[in-house]
């Protein structure tokens, strides 16, 4: 019998926050496995512990760049698909030898989640199963008190890495946002949302539902780059006290 790719997310940072059934798939796969960035033990890694089966033996795939190479770098593209190529292919010789394999994500799977990337070369040969997960925006948004959208409001999720002018036209057509992957590019989305009156409107969430939570508005949070575990919420009209 050949063993099933369970891609599980694991949410947002909490292991209280991960799902019955994920928690059930990760005490019993023989393997688990996860992507980390070199010399970091992973966050997805951290959250799944408490309810991994003892005896599994762990796979981990380090991404051969992250922040160290801009995507525009002409190696970046062949590189990452020689890594998800491999991590496929070692996670495929499990599952030809009969055994699951549970492949960590964390908020969920679906969501500029890495997993994707394996789950596009697997699925159509092994049996894969996707086990959604908590996001890091709902996660953060429960954390900082903000009902977001009401009604026939309209969400956006955006990622920071876009250009000025795009952000700009996406939060000028939309009710409500979340702004992910923030980095360096915090200034540039705090210079848009100034333009366009929001500042005062959004929350700045670092780390949210984990050790070190930081959530604060984004007018009182300086314009260091963010940390990789944070994001901007702007609440809906509806939602602001
Ligand atoms: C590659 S995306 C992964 C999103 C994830 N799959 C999800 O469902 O939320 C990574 C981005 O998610 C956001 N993020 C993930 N976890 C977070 C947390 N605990 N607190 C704040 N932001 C977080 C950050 O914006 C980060 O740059």
């Amino acid at each position: 019998m050949a063993g099933t790719l369970h891609i599980l997310g694991v949410g947002p940072g909490d292991p209280e926050l991960v799902t019955l059934r994920a928690a059930r798939i990760l005490g019993a796969a023989p393997v688990f496995a996860g992507f980390a960035k070199r010399g970091r033990p992973g966050h997805a890694f951290g959250i799944a512990a408490p309810h991994l089966n003892p005896a599994a033996r762990e796979l981990r795939f380090e991404y051969p760049y992250t922040t160290d190479l801009p995507v525009e770098d002409p190696r970046y593209p062949d590189a990452m698909a020689a890594f998800y190529d491999t991590s496929a292919a070692t996670v495929a010789a499990e599952l030809c030898e009969g055994r699951d394999v549970a492949l960590l994500c964390e908020g969920d799977p679906f969501l500029y989640g890495s997993a994707m990337y394996l789950f596009d070369r697997l699925r159509g040969a092994h049996r894969v199963e996707v086990t959604p997960g908590i996001t890091a925006m709902s996660g953060c948004w429960s954390r900082a008190g903000a009902p977001m959208v009401h009604g026939d409001d309209l969400l956006s999720v955006l990622p920071a890495t876009l250009p000025a002018a795009a952000l700009a036209e996406a939060l000028g057509r939309c009710d409500a946002a979340v702004v992910m992957k923030l980095g360096r590019n915090l200034p540039k989305l705090r210079a848009v949302l100034d333009e366009l009156g929001l500042t005062n409107r959004a929350i700045y969430a670092e780390r949210g539902c984990m050790a070190g939570e930081r959530i604060l508005k984004l007018a009182e949070r300086d314009n260091a780059p963010a940390p990789y575990f944070a994001l901007v919420l702007i609440p809906g009209r509806r939602g602001v006290r």
